[in-house]
């Protein structure tokens, strides 16, 4: 079996043991889509209408706005791999709970389990808290966290504001993108830190 063809196994069998109540409601689950054997995980909050539709992760507007940064630093969806930290669309887009969250993370820790990323792009809180709960956004944005976790396997951490925050207000969009740029120096930093 194929690295993909086995995370697509265990996909399924988390989608089917998650208690998530999301399920009722949404239209299908979303998995995790890129590349399995990359270093770079981005973890996003939750599918979107349009994930909701394909059953794939960020191909709405806050997707192609994602798909534009990374060109701006050479790299492709291919290069990474992308999840949620929630599986199931929350009704009208609106913010997951709490309890949402921590129903879908047991898929989430087994994903990140088997890719073994060496670092963790989060875009948005909903994502950086689940980790780092004692972060801000609005602080922590941008700047590299190095952290261990017990039973975990990644060390290095980069919190980003969400895209579909950033894409209508001008300065966090600025923001966002600059702290963008510096992911190819985050990923230096890192590979210098194995040596
Ligand atoms: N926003 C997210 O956080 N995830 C998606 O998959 C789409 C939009």
């Amino acid at each position: 079996m194929t690295r993909s063809e086995q995370l697509l196994q265990l996909h399924e069998k988390c989608n089917a043991e998650c208690e998530c109540k999301l399920k009722e409601t949404a239209t299908r689950p979303v998995f995790g889509d890129g590349n399995p054997d990359t270093k770079i995980v981005f973890i996003g909050e939750a599918p979107g209408k349009k994930e909701d539709e394909t059953g794939v992760p960020f191909v709405g507007a806050a997707g192609k706005f994602l798909a534009e940064m990374l060109a701006s630093i050479g790299m492709k969806r291919e290069d990474i791999y992308i999840t949620n930290i929630v599986k199931y669309r929350p009704p009208n887009n609106r913010d997951p709970e709490e309890h949402e969250k921590k129903e879908c993370a047991a898929w989430l820790h087994e994903e990140l389990g088997f890719i073994k990323p060496d670092v963790i792009i989060f875009l948005g809180r909903h994502s950086m808290t689940h980790f780092l709960p004692e972060l801000k956004i609005s602080e922590a944005h941008g700047k590299l966290v190095h952290r261990k976790i017990p039973n975990f396997p990644t060390e290095w951490f980069f919190p980003l504001y969400h895209p579909a925050a950033a894409l209508y207000n001008g300065g966090m969009r600025e923001t966002l993108m600059m702290d963008f740029k510096k992911i190819p120096k985050v990923l230096e930093k890192i590979q210098e830190s194995k040596k």
